[in-house]
C-alpha cells in the first residue's frame, strides 16, 4: 500500500476501518461504505463553532464544520463525527473526492512542496516550469483552443473574458489594429468614450456568472446576489425552458429553441443599431445555479452561428460542468459546435481558474489582462494528478456509467411519487430533479442531510447533483434509497 494510502487509512475513525475490509470494489482504500450518524446535522460542536465564527463573520451560510482530516473519498465527515455521503462536493469543486492518495501525493515532493511556498506573481516571474506546465497539463485538456490564460477563481476568469471581447471587438474597428488615438487615451480616463466604449455583453434569464461587478450584471439568478449593486445595463435573452421528458416533447422544446434564439438575434441587431454593439454572449452549458436547465446541441449551435454573423465573441462558462463532470472532459462537446467557441471559462473541478481562447482573444499590449499572482502553480500540480488519475481509472466513461444509474433511479423515483417530484434532467452526474414546491425541495434537502446525504439545491425547487467524479453505483444506490424514504415519509 503506497504511504499517503496508509495513512489516510490509519485517520480513519474506528469505527469506519471495519468496514474497510468489506469495500473492497471502491475507487479509494479505506472509503466508508455507507453514511454513519451520531447526531443530528448540525451537531453540537457545528452549532458552538457557528457561534464562533459568526461573532467575527457572516456565518449564515454555513451548514455544518467539516473535518478535513478524516473526511475521505465520496464521504464528508463533520465536527461531530457524522459521516455523509456527499453529492454536492463542496459546490461542485472536488474532482476525486476528499483525500485522494494521487493528490496527497503531489506535496511529499520537495520540488512541489517548493512551487507551494514560494507562490510566484505569475505574469512577472513565473517558475522555469511554468511555459511546461501550461502546454503538457493545461492545453492538453483543452477545448482544441491554442491558448489559456490563467486566473484567481470563476468570476474573475468571466471578467477578464469580457475585456478579452471587448478588446477584440474594438481591435476589428480600428485601422490599422492596435492603434490608440490621443482620443481615446484621454476619454478613458474619465470612463468617456471612445476610449471607454459602450460595447455590451449579452447574458440569459437564470444564468450564474460570478458576483464580482461586472460578472453580476451577466447574473440573473437570484435578485439577493443583484440587490443595490450598480449594473451595466446588458441585454438578457430567454433561456430555453423545456418540457420534461424531452423525448415526449420535441416539437414543443425545439419551438422553444427557436423562441429564444429569436430574440437572441433581435438583441444583437437593436443593440448594434443602438451603437451599443453586443462584444460577446456569456453562456452556461448547463445553467446550474439557476436551475440546472439544459439546450439543445441544436440550440448551441445555431447561437454560435448568431455570435459569428455579428462579431460577439462566443464565452462558453464551464466553471461549474466542466473537468468531466458531464462524461467528456467539457460539457459544451456534446455539441458537436462547428468550431470551438472563441473563450472557454474554467474552475472548481480543475482547482486552478482561467480561460482557454483563441488568437483572436489573446491581448496583445502587456498588463491589459493581469494580476498580482495570475493562478496558483500549486493548483496546477494537483490539476495534473487529477487528470492523471482521470485517465488511469477511467473516470469519464464511470461518470458517464453512474450517472445513468442516477438518472434512471430519478425518473424511477418520479413515476412513483408523480405529486412529489418531476422533470429529471441533466448529462453525466450534472443532474436534478424539480420537487413541486420550493417549500418542499428544502424540506427535502433538510431530511436527506439527516440520514446522512448531501446534496444541493439550485433555480428555485430542484436538488441538484454535483458529486465527485469517483462516485460508484453503489454510492448511487445509497442515495437513491435514502431519497425514496425521504419521500415516503413525506408522503
Ligand atoms: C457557472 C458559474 N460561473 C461562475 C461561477 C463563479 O465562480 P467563483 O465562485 O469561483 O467565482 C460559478 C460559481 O458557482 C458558476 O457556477
Amino acid at each position: 500500500m503506497p504511504r499517503a494510502w496508509i495513512t489516510a487509512f490509519l485517520r480513519t475513525p474506528l469505527h469506519l476501518n471495519k468496514v474497510i475490509a468489506r469495500s473492497s470494489c471502491s475507487l479509494i482504500p479505506g472509503e466508508p461504505t455507507a453514511p454513519c450518524l451520531k447526531t443530528e446535522i448540525p451537531g453540537p460542536n457545528s452549532k458552538r463553532l457557528f457561534k464562533e465564527m459568526n461573532c467575527i463573520q457572516q456565518a449564515g451560510t454555513v451548514q455544518f464544520f467539516a473535518n478535513y482530516d478524516k473526511s475521505l473519498g465520496n464521504y464528508i465527515v463533520d465536527a461531530d463525527e457524522n459521516v455523509i455521503l456527499d453529492l454536492y462536493m463542496q459546490i461542485a469543486t472536488m474532482p476525486l473526492g476528499y483525500n485522494h492518495p494521487a493528490m496527497l501525493e503531489v506535496f511529499c515532493d520537495k520540488h512541489n512542496l517548493h512551487a507551494l511556498v514560494n507562490r510566484p506573481a505569475l505574469g512577472v516571474y513565473p517558475s522555469e516550469d511554468w511555459p511546461r506546465k501550461l502546454r503538457d497539463v493545461l492545453l492538453n485538456v483543452s477545448p482544441r483552443l491554442p491558448h489559456v490564460t490563467t486566473m484567481m477563481c470563476g468570476a474573475c476568469s468571466n471578467e477578464n473574458a469580457f475585456k478579452q471581447c471587448f478588446m477584440a471587438y474594438r481591435n476589428r474597428e480600428r485601422c490599422p489594429p492596435g492603434s490608440f488615438t490621443e482620443e481615446e487615451k484621454t476619454s478613458c480616463m474619465t470612463n468617456c468614450p471612445p476610449g471607454s466604449p459602450d460595447l455590451t455583453i449579452l447574458s440569459f434569464q437564470n444564468a450564474f456568472h460570478g458576483r464580482t461587478l461586472a460578472t453580476l450584471s451577466a447574473t440573473h439568478s437570484k435578485a439577493i446576489h443583484k440587490l443595490d449593486m450598480v449594473a451595466f445595463k446588458w441585454p438578457m435573452a430567454r433561456f430555453p425552458q423545456y418540457c420534461y421528458p424531452l423525448d415526449e416533447f420535441k416539437c414543443k422544446n425545439s419551438e422553444e429553441d427557436e423562441k429564444c434564439l429569436a430574440q437572441v438575434e433581435d438583441i444583437l441587431c437593436q443593440y448594434k443599431k443602438g451603437n451599443r454593439p453586443v462584444a460577446g454572449i456569456i453562456i452556461e452549458p448547463i445553467q446550474s445555479e439557476g436551475g440546472n436547465n439544459e439546450a439543445s446541441p441544436c440550440f448551441f449551435q445555431k447561437l454560435q452561428k448568431l455570435a459569428k454573423q455579428y462579431g460577439a465573441g462566443l464565452i462558453i462558462d464551464e466553471v461549474q460542468t466542466g473537468c468531466g463532470a458531464s462524461g467528456k472532459m467539457w460539457c459544451h462537446e456534446h455539441f458537436n459546435l462547428e468550431c470551438p467557441p472563441d473563450i472557454v471559462t474554467f474552475a472548481k473541478k480543475m482547482q486552478i481558474s482561467g480561460y482557454f481562447h483563441t488568437e483572436e482573444m489573446t491581448a496583445k499590449e502587456t498588463y491589459r489582462i493581469f494580476n498580482t499572482w495570475m493562478g496558483d502553480p500549486g493548483k496546477v500540480l494537483l490539476l495534473e494528478a487529477i487528470l492523471k488519475v482521470i485517465q488511469k481509472d477511467n473516470l469519464l466513461c464511470l461518470v458517464q456509467k453512474t450517472g445513468q444509474k442516477l438518472k434512471c433511479g430519478l425518473l424511477e423515483l418520479e413515476r412513483e411519487f408523480c405529486f412529489l417530484l418531476d422533470s429529471t434532467r441533466g448529462i453525466g452526474t450534472l443532474l436534478a430533479v424539480n420537487c413541486t414546491t420550493p417549500q418542499l425541495r428544502d424540506e427535502v434537502l433538510k431530511c436527506l442531510k439527516q440520514k446522512g446525504i448531501q446534496c444541493g439545491g439550485s433555480g428555485t425547487r430542484s436538488i441538484r447533483l454535483r458529486p465527485a467524479l469517483i462516485l460508484q453505483e453503489q454510492h448511487a444506490d445509497i442515495f437513491l434509497d435514502r431519497f425514496r424514504s425521504v419521500l415516503q415519509c413525506i408522503k
